[in-house]
């Protein structure tokens, strides 16, 4: 029913030359997935040429960041129409780096979500609790605020365009990923709360994707779970051939 969607986000790796390499290596390698949307985040200076590189094939090109406002002085920000310029058609928000390096907060994860959807860029909205608050029972609670808060003023037809990225923190980086059961879990908790916010006809449209040490040997096991829509991947998505495998995964 919901179309998986697999991402690599590389945070902040490959200069241009290894971007477009690493694409080129990607794209030759998945030619034969047709029933996945797939998609790279590379850093931006490298945006443009893997957009090029890209050009005509099913790969669609992703930023890692973006800045709310349309133009201004706001020296090093990057805004949504500069990314749809150069080949963008979706971008990442609220990524916990961001919120834990950068200072990004629910308020100003609403402003660029909102800045995206008009700006006909497709937001990946991430979320995600840490270690301590999984460990204190917070784990839903903080989850609630997040999209509760990220998503306030979002209309119903906006919505569908957005995808939602559970990402534990305790799993990102860490080679400790949720089990397919613990995801599961909060995929359906993070669904049934868009049902109360959106109605259950269109929370069921939503696609939420994991991300926190996916590889290839476990994302087979968590894309059997009926809430699990997809991927972010970080690490292993910086080798065609990893991220090959994984986008390549066996519905079970
Ligand atoms: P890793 O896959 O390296 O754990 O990173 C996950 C992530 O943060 C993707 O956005």
């Amino acid at each position: 029913m919901r179309r998986p969607i697999i991402v690599g986000n590389w945070k902040m790796h490959k200069t241009t030359a290894e971007a477009v390499a690493l694409v080129n290596a990607l794209r030759a390698s998945v030619t034969q997935v047709q029933d996945v949307d797939i998609g790279v985040a590379p850093p931006f200076t490298a945006l443009m040429a893997v957009a090029e590189a890209l050009r005509g094939s099913r790969l669609f090109v992703v930023a890692q960041n973006m800045h709310w406002e349309p133009q201004g002085a706001f020296t090093g920000e990057i805004s949504a129409a500069m990314l749809t310029g150069i080949g963008c058609t979706r971008v990442i928000i609220g990524h916990s780096e961001r919120r834990q390096y950068f200072a990004e907060t629910d308020a100003t994860v609403n402003k660029k979500l909102r800045a995206a959807l008009n700006a006909q860029l497709d937001p990946l909205l991430c979320i995600g609790e840490t270690l301590d608050q999984r460990e204190g029972n917070a784990t839903f609670s903080v989850l609630e605020q997040q999209v509760r808060h990220g998503l306030a003023d979002i209309a119903a037809e906006s919505m569908a365009r957005v995808v939602i990225a559970y990402e534990p923190i305790w799993a990102i980086g860490t080679g400790k990923t949720a089990t397919p059961t613990q995801a599961q879990e909060v995929h359906a908790f993070i669904r049934s709360l868009l049902g109360e916010l959106y109605g259950k006809a269109l929370a069921d449209e939503v696609r939420i994707q994991y991300g926190g040490s996916v590889n290839a040997g476990n994302i087979q096991t968590l894309m059997t779970q009926p809430d699990v829509d997809g991927a972010l991947v970080g690490g292993a998505s910086l080798e065609a051939s990893s991220f090959a495998q994984i986008v390549s995964f066996q519905r079970g």
